[in-house]
């Protein structure tokens, strides 16, 4: 835990999931920067009156900082949602002195104040401006925050077109802010998102689907090549089971395996709200409006019932920090043992570098290779 202070007090914050021995802060000089002059330290303080909605706030420092001010926190991430959650409470800040709305949800009718820490992901930037550019107002204060190095030309070039005219300031710490008035009459256009692609006709029960993706989720714009190996060697079974596509992204892992096995029920699990949108879609689109299914937005499989799982199916995620990607492939991996039935099976894609058998060997006691390519392997682990 690590202590951030700013002229409305001090706030011990945490990432989620918590883990006592994680080093890494729950904000960065991006987040300081902006509340520095929201705070009127290098210039007038800024007037917090009315509506004011924080979008892309990490791990909910921006939010905690300001609960006074009672702000809408938007975010695709129900990790984030968690973080906000812990680091709200232990701020002794009420319940309901903080409004989560995820990515997918209506957005406020009126906004007075928009701050904007710029996510990873300029398609979901581009996405939630085109949300909530309709709702500003000419008196509405336009903030972003970000590091130098998250800030590009096609950043302020999304500002600029989606909001109005931008500037930015001097760099802090290695972190910029964002200023953009509301243009009087802003011709936008509508956003690009969800979009939608086919797959290639050489992935077995997957050929030719259409796939929704909406802003800022994994392969948004095309096939990812191991996810493409791996819906070429799913596992072959038929009969009642209920398997888990686990990290779902667009849908194509569990859409793939509902429509090779009509027995299968697939649960769906993300952390992304939009993944999980979109995943629900790509099912639907493909199997049909009544075929059943589950559609999770969760922390891996910590809402599926011990014991309950045949078969789960897993291309963990590899882009984040590589001590956090461990750590999500690991208790990815510890939480399918703990949903499966005795017999049950996990698959896992990954590249050949990251290392996932031994990880499966220690906590299965057992791990096989079911098919590889130079760069990728599919592993298979049996819960005995
Ligand atoms: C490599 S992508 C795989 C997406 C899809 N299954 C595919 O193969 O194309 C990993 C997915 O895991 C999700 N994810 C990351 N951390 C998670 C967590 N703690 N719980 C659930 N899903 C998570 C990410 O949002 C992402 O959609």
């Amino acid at each position: 835990m690590n202590r951030l202070t700013t002229s409305s007090g001090a706030y011990d914050l945490t990432r989620f999931p918590e883990d006592p021995r994680d080093r890494l802060r729950a904000w960065d000089a991006a987040d300081e920067y902006l509340l520095r002059y929201l705070d009127g330290i290098d210039a007038e303080p800024v007037d917090l009156a009315g509506t004011v909605v924080v979008l892309g706030d990490r791990w909910g420092a921006l939010v905690t900082a300001l609960a006074a001010h009672r702000p809408v926190q938007i975010t695709d991430s129900f990790l984030t949602q968690q973080a906000t959650r812990a680091n709200l409470a232990r701020s002794g800040a009420g319940a309901g002195a903080v409004r989560l709305l995820s990515a997918m949800d209506p957005v406020p009718d009126r906004i007075d104040v928009l701050l904007v820490r710029v996510p990873k992901s300029l398609a979901l930037l581009e996405d939630q401006l085109h949300r909530l550019a309709p709702r500003l107002h000419a008196g509405t204060v336009v903030v972003g925050t970000g590091m130098v190095t998250e800030i590009h030309t096609s950043t302020l070039t999304l500002f600029e077109r989606l909001i109005g005219p931008t500037r930015t300031s001097l760099a802090a710490k290695k972190a910029r802010l964002i200023f953009s008035t509301p243009a009087a009459s802003p011709v936008r256009g509508d956003s690009p998102w969800p979009r939608t692609y086919e797959l290639p006709a050489d992935v077995g029960a997957a050929s030719g689907l259409a796939v929704t993706n909406h802003a800022g989720i994994f392969c948004a714009d095309r096939l990812d090549i191991g996810t493409r190996f791996f819906l070429r060697n799913l596992p072959r079974r038929q009969g009642p089971e209920r398997v888990v596509d686990l990290g779902c992204g667009n849908g194509v892992v569990g859409t793939a395996a509902a429509l090779a096995d009509p027995g299968a029920e697939v649960t769906f699990v993300d952390e992304s709200y939009s993944a999980v949108a979109s995943a629900e879609a790509t099912f639907r689109a493909n199997a049909g409006p009544d075929a059943k299914a589950e559609f999770l937005v969760g922390d891996g499989l910590s809402s599926v019932p011990a014991g309950s799982v045949d078969l789960v199916l897993n291309n963990p995620p590899f882009h984040s920090h590589q001590a956090t990607t461990d750590t999500t492939a690991w208790s990815m991996f510890t939480g399918s043992r703990d949903a499966l039935r005795a017999g049950g099976e996990l698959w896992v894609i990954g590249n050949r570098h990251l290392g996932y058998h031994v990880k499966l060997r220690k906590l299965f006691g057992n791990c096989e290779v079911v098919a590889s390519d130079p760069k990728f392997v599919i592993l298979r682990a049996v819960k005995r």
